[in-house]
């Protein structure tokens, strides 16, 4: 096995298998339904499975309370975003603490966990935005998500008796037990964790490059859970990412495979979050870039990187990579940084999203210094469809 330990010393699993899930699931009917979106199905899942090890639940008053103020759980423990579930006062209000409800999706009506009723409290989104988000933009869409759910929590224990099944891409779906053994076969001592919810660009690959000379091995670990519309959608990116693999990257030191969670937008917060859940799939390192998890101009570029000078080395426990924002020059012939690049920024060929988004929707590839164009032919393709359909 990897040798870096789960956050928290030991790796969760609240899954139910086996006859102790069917008799559950027969209590489970005749306990209160509640409805779940597919956010909240998403955080219940990478709960059961570890990821957001040590939680074990939504969380609790307590926890919530201190994760706010001082960015860990009420044990000390650093933890720097909530994984809560909001639930309407009607549903509230007919909750008593000890019990347990069967939570049930939205959409489809299965039941896919439990829980159990340890803490119900009333929180001020105002402060959640400001402590989480920096800030309360109502145009920001996690602030905007946020206020849009309800401000009463309910916190407790799950256990998980049906996984949600991926629409798509479900081959690279892997769990923390599983990437951890994959690591470990594979003989990798040292994997950098790459988050992106993006298609991978120059930039990205050159830093993962940097990254991938001083440890044995990339994992490649795309978001894939909600994101903000105007985001390239899940299923096109991993086909960009699958070509791009392929034809520029050694097939035994890159691995690549789905974090199904939802994108916060919290940019420094969420960078925090981010490295601890990918030390629970087994990283031992941790790109962070320029503006990580960020959104319109709400972050400076490298405040998500000095975030992680409020914690040691030791509690963190995985090591997070930090790299300047990265171009291609000109003048140099390669991609650089302003590290390692002397030239000004005439020489460098920077593109914003918007106008990537827009070349790629009137059928045109960016330059291939700014993205190969296996990738642009992919994304020009995936932006058709969209159109089409
Ligand atoms: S994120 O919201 O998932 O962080 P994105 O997919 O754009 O967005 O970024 C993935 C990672 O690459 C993040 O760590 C980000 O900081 C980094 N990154 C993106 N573009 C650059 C760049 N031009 N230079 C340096 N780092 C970058």
């Amino acid at each position: 096995m990897t040798t870096i330990l789960p956050h928290g010393g030991k790796l969760i699993n609240r899954l139910v298998e086996g006859q102790e899930k069917e008799q559950l699931l027969e209590q489970a009917k005749q306990w209160k339904q509640i409805p779940i979106n597919t956010w909240t199905l998403s955080d219940l899942d990478l709960i059961a499975v570890g990821a957001f090890s040590p939680l074990e639940g939504f969380m609790e008053e307590q926890d919530y309370r201190s994760v706010l103020q001082d960015m860990r759980l009420a044990n000390g423990l650093v933890w720097s975003i909530p994984i809560t579930l909001a639930l309407d006062e009607a549903i509230t209000s007919e909750l008593t603490i000890g019990e347990k409800v069967a939570l049930v999706g939205e959409a489809d009506q299965v039941i896919y966990g439990i829980l159990e009723v340890r803490s119900i409290y009333q929180i001020d989104q105002n402060e959640e935005a400001l402590q989480v988000f920096r800030t309360n933009d109502p145009e920001h869409p996690g602030v905007a998500k946020l206020f849009g759910r309800s401000s009463t929590y309910v916190g407790g224990p799950v256990q998980v008796l049906q996984r949600p099944a991926p629409e798509k891409f479900g081959e690279f779906y892997y769990d923390p037990a599983q990437t951890r053994q994959i690591f470990a076969d594979k003989g990798w001592k040292t994997v950098v964790g790459f988050q992106t919810r993006n298609p991978v660009h120059r930039a990205h690959e050159y830093i993962q490059k940097s990254a991938m000379e001083i440890v044995d091995a990339l994992f490649l670990n795309p978001l894939v859970g909600e994101t903000k519309s105007d985001d390239v959608p899940a299923d096109v990116r991993m086909r960009s990412y699958l070509v791009l693999l392929e034809n520029y990257y050694p097939e035994d030191r890159a691995f690549l495979g789905v974090f199904p969670a939802a994108m916060r937008y919290a940019g420094p917060r969420e960078a925090i979050f981010h490295a601890m859940v990918r030390k629970n799939y087994g990283c031992t390192h941790f790109i962070v870039g320029r503006d990580h998890a960020g959104v319109g101009d709400y972050y400076g570029t490298y405040e998500a990187q000095e975030i992680f000078s409020n914690f040691t080395a030791e509690e963190l426990d995985i090591t997070p990579l930090f790299f300047e924002h990265s171009f291609f020059c000109t003048k140099c012939g390669n991609m650089a940084s302003s590290k390692t690049c002397p030239h000004p920024k005439e020489q460098h060929l920077t593109l914003s999203g918007t106008k990537v988004r827009a070349l790629l929707r009137e059928g045109q590839c960016p330059p291939p210094e700014f993205t190969r164009p296996e990738v642009a032919e992919i994304l020009i393709e995936g932006m058709a469809e969209r159109i089409t359909q």
